[in-house]
């Protein structure tokens, strides 16, 4: 474990303990805040994430930054991370041993970070923090307390591009999380 942001992204950026090393153009360590009380976790970069380096940039990211606004949060206030650093080709989910190599990373940066409120953005980000048993459709929409952080899984931006019948949910679980966000800027004063 390492004690700052910098120097664990650094390590990062050699990283070979997966072969998603060998077909990455950039790794994409995370963005944002780096004393965030909120951080939202995605699956692994994408095309466009890959190319720049930085988490949800693309399609999914445009969807998020909506997602921001409507909350009224700046983006540059939360922190954003993926499960995996690396992109895996033709974006398919991580494997096992993949996710299971990264996520160390993952925790040093929680750890670091310290935040109230992990916003879980779909099923490979639900079962990865909080278990295999997890399922996304029944467990969306409910905060998780655990060791003093409250996780609110939700859908994943990408899943909502394939289904709009998704963000009637996505929504109503946004709003949960502002109501939360808005009661931690309120104890913070
Ligand atoms: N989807 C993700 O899960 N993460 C990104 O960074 C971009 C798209
Ligand atoms: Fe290392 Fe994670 Fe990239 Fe795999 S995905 S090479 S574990 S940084």
């Amino acid at each position: 474990m390492v004690e700052n942001l910098n120097e664990l992204e650094k390590i990062v950026r050699k990283c070979n303990k997966c072969d998603l090393c060998r077909t990455r153009t950039n790794t994409v360590f995370g963005d944002g805040n780096p004393n965030a009380k909120v951080m939202f976790i995605g699956e692994g970069p994408g095309a466009d994430e890959d190319k720049q380096g930085i988490p949800f940039v693309g399609k999914a990211g445009k969807l998020m930054n909506q997602a921001f606004l409507g909350i009224g949060i700046k983006r540059s206030e939360v922190y954003i991370a993926n499960i995996v650093k690396c992109r895996p080709p033709n974006n398919r989910n991580p494997l096992k041993q993949e996710s299971t190599a990264c996520l160390d990373y993952l925790r040093n940066q929680v750890m670091i970070i310290k935040p109230k409120i992990i916003v879980l953005l779909g099923s490979v980000a639900l079962k990865n923090i909080l278990g295999e048993e997890y399922g996304i459709t029944a467990s969306r929409g409910k905060w998780i307390i655990k060791k003093d952080i409250k996780y609110m899984p939700t859908f994943h931006p990408a899943a909502l591009l394939r289904d709009e019948n998704k963000k009637i949910d996505f929504w109503r679980d946004l709003k949960k999380i502002k109501e939360e966000i808005e009661i931690l800027k309120k104890s913070d004063i």
